[in-house]
């Protein structure tokens, strides 16, 4: 990682453990330069620690932070932030990976920081994430780049009002694709299957699918080399079809529309 300075990863849940795995597997940055804020314990923060990462060290260690990523519940943000923000140098980039925070309500915080925000998936515990982001100049895309990239795909957003659309279709999709298991799951329990061998079954689709959806052939091609015509594939695509465009327009505007009350 060529930033400058330590990076400072406020909050180390479910998300910023799973950054904190990835820079440890990808080997992206050096433990001694990763500061940890986390009110109790967490298991990849030991990790980190032991290999020397800081963890909750007091305020005057902040003095020589590159880079803040943000990674707490909307709700908790100001409260985490506040008192951090006289400790962190004027020319620290703010990423922040918090669904629905704008940068209006960061930049009223952070004064003059440069200031990026990310939409990751947790796959970037294992370098294989994909990341929406948005940056307010050049000096924060490329600290964005510098501090995500190793871990996580990256999609530059034009306009920072595309990060509402952008959780519907990748921060929140995970949890779509898991809902289609479960569903999937149900149909073939109400097919005859047991329904711990249907949800089994439909789980064991979704790896199937994810191990060829990362790289850059068209999705349209992947479908095809499963669904050959007049087959069982096809006629399960044509009975989806108006059903999934539907749901899928659907779910993903409400999420939208929900990260907008967020950042409202
Ligand atoms: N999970 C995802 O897949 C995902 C994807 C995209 C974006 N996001 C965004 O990532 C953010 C975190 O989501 P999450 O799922 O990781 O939530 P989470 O598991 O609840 O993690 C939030 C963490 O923030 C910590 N925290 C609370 N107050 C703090 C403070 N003052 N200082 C430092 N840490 C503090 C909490 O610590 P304790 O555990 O000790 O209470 C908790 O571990 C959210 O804003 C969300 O919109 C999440």
């Amino acid at each position: 990682m060529s930033l400058t300075g330590d990076v400072l990863l406020v909050g180390c849940g479910r998300l910023g453990s799973a950054i904190v795995q990835g820079w440890l597997a990808t080997g992206a940055l050096e433990p001694h330069r990763l500061i940890i804020l986390t009110p109790s314990s967490k298991a990849v923060a030991d990790q980190a620690a032991a290999l020397g990462a800081r963890i909750n060290p007091p305020l005057d260690a902040l003095t020589g932070v590159g880079a803040v990523v943000l990674a707490v519940k909307p709700a908790a943000w100001r409260a985490a932030a506040d008192p951090l923000i006289p400790a962190i140098p004027q020319d620290a980039a703010v990423l922040s990976v918090m669904a629905g925070v704008a940068s209006t309500a960061l930049r009223e915080a952070f004064g003059r920081r440069r200031l990026a925000r990310l939409m990751p998936t947790t796959a970037v515990a294992t370098g294989a994430g994909v990341a929406a982001f948005w940056a307010d100049g050049e000096a924060s895309r490329i600290a964005a780049e510098t501090v995500f990239s190793p871990i996580a795909k990256l999609i530059p957003l034009a306009d920072e009002d595309l990060m509402h659309a952008a959780v519907g279709v990748s921060g929140s999709a995970p949890a779509f694709f898991l809902a289609l298991v479960q569903a999937l799951g149900r149909a073939g329990a109400a097919n005859g299957l047991r329904t711990a061998d249907a949800e089994a079954l439909a789980r064991g689709a979704l790896l199937s699918a994810a191990s060829v959806a990362g790289g850059d052939t068209p999705l349209d091609d992947l479908i095809g080399r499963i669904a050959s015509p007049g087959g069982t594939t096809r006629a399960g695509l044509d009975a989806l079809a108006e059903a999934l465009e539907q749901a899928a327009g659907l779910a993903v505007a409400a999420a939208a529309r929900r990260s907008r009350e967020l950042g409202a």
